[in-house]
């Protein structure tokens, strides 16, 4: 049985801690302050959104489910057009490693290449799959790929790769972003495919309550960001003194999450500090929601090719494979 092997990207033999760190403090100190939704994920802040999946306004998760499972024969064929039998796999924002998992029987993979910001959860996941797969060459990558997606050398360099982006994590980007994120994943796919999971517009009414729901889970998450930068900083949020905001800008198609501080407050780190007035926000998250014929035009404006399409009825989501 091989073993996984883990690689970590972030820098010549240096954490990546102080570069976030430092990243997160330059938001804090920006006009209006902001936070990357990657600070998002620590390993409460991974729970929570596996908590948000199961949420009933909360639909991606499992719209995305339901195409893969009902589509899944015609989906795996579009995409092994593409890249040939047994590519290498490559998972962007693997997390539990959980939807590629569900591929490997169809799809064969030569090798499986998860990439995450954060290893932590990798680690425990990738042995379990490697027990369930002996024979898959397994490599978990700790990579920060919204500053730029390179590969190390020897892991997708060698024949046709799938890259995997479910889960509409592309949402977390602006349409330039995704477009160079995108461009970037078809040079990473050595002349393979692309599967990737988009959500839809829809109205706000649907859209606000999925971003603030009932129970108050989504509201922990954004909030939990605090705690994470408390750790990654030293600093002093007090999540008791913020609240969630989360609402739909139709004119940029896009949920906009931020936390807004319910009274005058200074939060201090070593190296920084920042007076954030009543009802001030930090701006954490957008979340782009797509119509399908703009996110195949971005697709090939980034080089895609051949675009197929899966969408649910009403379209709530997308998958879409496209070759490179
Ligand atoms: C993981 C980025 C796809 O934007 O829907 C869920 C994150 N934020 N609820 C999304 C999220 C609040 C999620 N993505």
């Amino acid at each position: 049985m091989l073993s996984p092997r883990f690689i970590h990207a972030s820098g010549e033999g240096r954490a990546a801690g102080p570069a976030l760190a430092a990243e997160a403090a330059a938001g804090l100190l920006a006009q209006p302050a902001q936070v990357s939704p990657k600070f998002f994920y620590d390993a409460l802040g991974s729970r929570l959104f596996d908590a948000i999946t199961e949420l009933p306004e909360y639909t991606p998760t499992r719209s995305e489910a339901a195409l893969m499972a009902r589509h899944g024969p015609a989906i795996i064929d579009a995409v092994l057009a593409a890249t040939g039998s047994a590519p290498v796999l490559v998972d962007l924002g693997a997390g539990s490693c959980a939807k590629a998992a569900r591929l490997f029987s169809s799809l064969q993979p030569r090798r499986y290449v998860a990439v995450d910001i954060s290893a932590d959860y990798l680690q425990a996941a990738l042995q379990a799959l490697q027990r369930e797969h002996p024979a898959v060459e397994m490599v978990g990558l700790e990579l920060d790929f919204s500053a730029a997606l390179e590969l190390p050398a020897g892991l997708a360099d060698d024949g046709p790769a799938l890259v995997f982006y479910p889960g509409s994590s592309i949402g977390n980007f602006s349409a330039d972003q995704a477009l160079r994120l995108l461009r970037q994943a078809r040079a990473a796919s050595r002349g393979g495919a692309l599967l990737i999971g988009v959500d839809l517009v829809k109205p706000a009414a649907v859209l606000e309550p999925a971003y603030d729901d009932a129970l108050g889970v989504t509201a922990a998450f954004n909030l939990n960001l605090l705690r994470h930068l408390n750790r990654l900083l030293g600093s002093n949020f007090d999540p008791r003194g913020w609240q969630h905001v989360a609402l739909f800008n139709e004119a940029a198609s896009r949920i906009e999450m931020y936390l807004q501080a319910r009274h005058s407050v200074d939060v201090v780190w070593p190296g920084g500090r920042r007076h954030f007035g009543a009802g001030e926000r930090i701006h954490t998250e957008n979340s782009a929601k797509w119509r399908p014929e703009d996110f195949e035009a971005l697709l090939l404006q980034a080089g895609w090719r051949g675009v197929r399409r899966w969408t649910d009825m009403p379209p709530g989501f997308a998958v879409f494979v496209a070759a490179a």
